[in-house]
């Protein structure tokens, strides 16, 4: 008998006797983003080689769930698990059904699961899916690995009801890979991560200073010359003399790599919002094509970070075209409701020298420059509204005005949040307080280098998405959060996934489980116990304190 084995077979017996009250084994049912109704109970159902898992009905969207939890139990426990189609809730099945009965909640879900059966049930497949990442974490860790629960009755679920949705429609998670690029394999595991706690978009900052990173057929020298750059700052480099490390950095995906990511998040649920910079953060693009700036004058993709004065011109029609064509392959490739773009960290001194600029400003009667970046953004807004596609922008769009249907994502505090609400625009808030996982998370002495900050997991779990500020009729238009990675100073896949968890897995509670509901030091016990989860997938989160000890000891 396995370790497992036994252990399920200690929590069968140790089980057997008590009254549903007493039953209070969290361990069983260790569960992030925790539940919004968990009913314990006795006794376990077992996966064995003659179980079935019946889908009904069975189309393209219910086979992935189904597939994707029958996948995982094959190879880890040898057993068949045939998918067949079939609402029999017969003994020995996982049973999937879509049922529009359990839930207003397109994502909410019901998982029974009991000795004889394990039913799971929901509106959506993309709920099945939600339901079935809540039975991977029931079973044993050891599902994660491949023959990790070959022995007789290692495939144990504990009985259980569940009742859940979503808190929030929107629980996304963001990559910059234009600071560090990211392969397609990787940004699949960030991916497969943000699976299995239920996140629903993820945010591909694509364009920035430092990199371009998407092939733009009608514009190759985006990808040949913006998505290389020479070398990359070392250290902060607060003030000159900079360091510089000498080696090349670049990368870029095809249309087809970003399909592929994006046929990837779609099998799990998550849409892909792509993020193309502008005005600002464009020197990438500039480098390539230096007749998108005020000046004109050659560039070289940027091989340090921060805010550059650099920008696209607002006054060239030229500079419109070629945004507008970069729009429509992008659109192309991302079939999102939502197109981010940008808007944030404009500087407006080479607006308030450029004439095309300045007669821009004068020809649409506009007050000053800020009026200008509001005047881009609406033209752009319009162009994308009238191909089908919504923006996001970062919270600085709100100023000289917002463009109509504008989302903002409230990134500088909640302010702009707030402020947009109240002027019945949806917002995504993403504060730097509470959601910028690039921050330090332990003491910064002995940490990997980071942007700075500190922001312990316990901080980024407090974070309440709802302010009081707002009337509840305005709250409607908060459509969720948002855990930011920027990459400045992360490079590796073993460092972004360090910096991102477990402190995204928090996001993901905020994002999912009511309020009421949430608990840090109960969270903390939950994450003990997933730990060896996450080991055997090979995520390498960050170990230290969790808890806030600065504000503790103050
Ligand atoms: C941002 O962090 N500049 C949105
Ligand atoms: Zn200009």
């Amino acid at each position: 008998m396995t370790r497992i084995a036994f252990a399920a077979l200690m929590i069968t017996m140790t089980v057997s006797g008590c009254s549903r009250k007493e039953v209070n084994m969290p361990e069983r049912y260790s569960i992030i983003p925790k539940p919004a109704e968990l009913v314990m109970a006795k006794g376990s159902f077992i996966i064995d080689g003659k179980t079935e898992l019946t889908v009904s009905p069975l189309n393209d969207e219910t086979m992935l769930p189904a597939v994707f939890i029958a996948e995982m139990i094959r190879k880890s426990a040898a057993v068949p698990l045939p998918v067949k189609e079939g609402p029999e809730e017969a003994k020995n099945r996982i049973v999937m059904v879509l049922d529009t009965a359990v839930s207003d909640d397109t994502e909410g879900y019901t998982l029974s699961v009991t000795a004889k059966n394990i039913v799971l049930k929901s509106p959506s497949a993309a709920g099945l899916f939600r339901g079935a990442q809540t039975l991977r974490q029931l079973l044993p860790p050891q599902v994660e690995a491949e023959g990790g629960l070959t022995a007789e009755g290692a495939a144990v679920v504990p009985a259980c009801h569940i009742t859940d949705a979503p808190r929030f429609s929107y629980r996304g998670m963001h990559l910059d890979v234009s600071r560090h690029f990211f392969t397609v394999e990787e940004v699949k595991r960030y991916l497969d991560i943000m699976a299995l706690h239920k996140f629903n978009v993820f945010h591909w900052h694509l364009t920035d200073d430092q990199g371009w990173r998407i092939e733009i057929k009608k514009y190759p020298e985006l990808t040949a010359v913006g998505s290389q750059r020479k070398e990359t700052l070392i250290g902060h480099g607060g003030r000159p003399p900079f360091v510089y490390d000498g080696t090349p950095h670049g990368g870029f995906y095809t249309q087809d790599q970003a399909r592929e990511i994006v046929k990837y998040a779609a099998d799990r649920f998550i849409t892909v919002i792509p993020e193309i910079e502008m005005p600002g953060h464009a020197v990438a693009a500039i480098a390539s094509y230096p007749w998108l700036s005020c000046t004109g004058k050659e560039l070289e993709v940027q091989t340090r970070w921060g805010v550059f004065d650099d920008v696209f011109c607002a006054g060239r029609d030229t500079v419109f075209a070629f945004l507008e064509d970069v729009l429509t392959e992008v659109t192309g490739i991302f079939p999102s409701e939502y197109i981010h773009i940008g808007g944030d960290e404009c500087p407006k001194v080479r607006w308030e020298n450029c004439p095309a600029c300045q007669k821009r400003i004068k020809e649409e009667g506009l007050k000053d420059e800020h009026e200008l970046q509001s005047w881009f953004i609406t033209r752009m807004e319009k162009y994308l509204s009238s191909h089908g596609k919504k923006i996001i922008g970062w919270d600085e769009i709100l100023e000289g005005g917002l463009a109509p249907g504008a989302t903002v994502m409230s990134w500088r505090g909640i302010k702009g949040g707030i402020e947009a609400a109240k002027m019945e625009h949806d917002v995504i808030m993403t504060p730097t307080t509470h959601m910028y996982l690039d921050y330090y998370q332990g003491e910064p002495h002995g940490e990997p280098l980071a942007i700075g900050g500190y922001l312990p997991l316990e901080r980024v779990y407090s974070f309440e998405p709802l302010p009081d500020e707002l009337s509840p009729e305005e709250q409607e238009y908060i459509l969720g959060l948002q855990g930011n990675v920027w990459t400045e100073y992360i490079s590796t896949m073993s460092h972004l996934e360090y910096m991102a968890f477990p402190r995204a897995f928090a996001v993901a509670e905020t994002g999912w489980t009511p309020e009421m509901k949430k608990d840090f030091e109960e969270f903390l016990a939950r994450l003990e116990i997933l730990k060896e989860r996450y080991d055997l997938i090979g995520i390498n989160y960050f170990k230290g304190d969790y808890r806030n000890t600065r504000e503790r000891t103050q």
